[in-house]
């Protein structure tokens, strides 16, 4: 695997949970692949899980790491094409990347859309430069359009706790007081459509999500009717694609609450984290038996692990 941008980079579906439940029975089984090379962490926005999560699974895998924080430690990068330098960044993309990637193996990077311009966020045109001009493996710890890495956990999430072999997956749009990317709905919309599970997608009008990542997938406007019998319910905020970067809602009439579980098949609660309490959802819905975000957020090392171990296997 020569970078991992989206689902469809991984050699197949099938591959990815294998690999993820190779790793997870054996994490320090593969250190010598990663002996001698180093994972540099490129963060133009702020994190806990992802920075976290994928230091340790390079150190699992034996590499080491390196994080450079763009907003804090580094010069401020341009990443424009073609524009006069003559305000506050110091330095391209276009140097700093195959400057960066002298240095290392593999470079992960995390690029969230800025909400100024659609078509820069959905050309992806920071990830895009470092997948073009590093000279060593990409991984995405989230563009701004998609969060792979994110979906990859919560895939193996849900192989993890399923009952039954094509589970009821709701992907409940939810308030939240800022304007958040689509990133990571995207992520999870397009890779459950790489399974034969039931995705329903449940939202207010005026946040339908990119088409690309859409589909022919169903999207139920009445979120109570689309939790009716849901196996899992996975809660996410995003401002509006067609409106681009606005909020148009704020309703905790959206707020996943414990009568709202009731109506569903004893549904595993999930969210990518970090949450707002009593706004996404209650407390009584987090800190239930069925929440199982935690060990969602673990996955994310597990799956970090099996994508730099499907990288450096080449
Ligand atoms: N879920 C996730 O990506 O968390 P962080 O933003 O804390 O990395």
């Amino acid at each position: 695997m020569k970078k991992f941008i989206s689902v469809k980079d991984l050699p197949s579906i099938e591959k990815a949970i294998e690999t993820a439940f190779e790793i997870k029975k054996n994490p320090y089984g593969f250190q010598h692949l990663g002996k001698n090379k180093t994972m540099v962490l490129v963060f133009f926005n702020s994190s806990l899980r992802t920075r976290l999560s994928t230091q340790k699974a390079a150190m699992n895998m034996g590499m080491n790491t390196m994080v450079l924080n763009v907003t804090e430690d580094s010069w401020q990068l341009e990443s424009e094409m073609g524009v006069v330098m003559d305000g506050k960044n110091a330095e391209h993309l276009r140097e700093a990347i195959p400057v960066i990637g002298r240095y290392c193996d593999v470079i992960g990077v995390r690029a969230f859309a800025k909400f100024e311009d659609k078509e820069a966020d959905y050309s992806e045109r920071i990830l895009t430069q470092f997948v073009d001009y590093a000279g060593v493996p990409v991984v995405s710890m989230e563009g701004a359009t998609r969060h792979p890495l994110q979906s990859y956990a919560d895939l193996v999430t849900i192989e993890e706790y399923k009952k039954v072999d094509r589970p009821k997956v709701v992907l409940t749009w939810a308030p939240h007081p800022r304007a958040l990317p689509q990133a990571v709905a995207n992520s999870f919309v397009e890779w459950m459509r790489e399974t034969d599970y039931e995705l329903v997608v449940t939202h207010p009008e005026g946040y339908e999500l990119a088409p690309e990542f859409m589909g022919d997938v169903k999207v139920e406007y009445d979120q109570k009717k689309a939790f009716e019998g849901a196996d899992f319910v996975y809660a996410k905020n995003w401002a509006s694609y067609t409106h681009y970067g606005q909020i148009l809602s704020k309703d905790f009439g959206w707020t996943v609450d414990e009568a709202k579980m009731a109506l569903t098949n004893e549904a595993k609660f999930m969210h990518c984290l970090p949450v707002r309490r009593n706004v996404v959802v209650t407390d009584g819905v987090i800190d239930s038996p069925n929440s199982i975000v935690v060990e969602e957020a673990y996955n994310r090392q597990v799956t970090a692990q099996a994508v730099l171990k499907m990288i450096l296997e080449g």
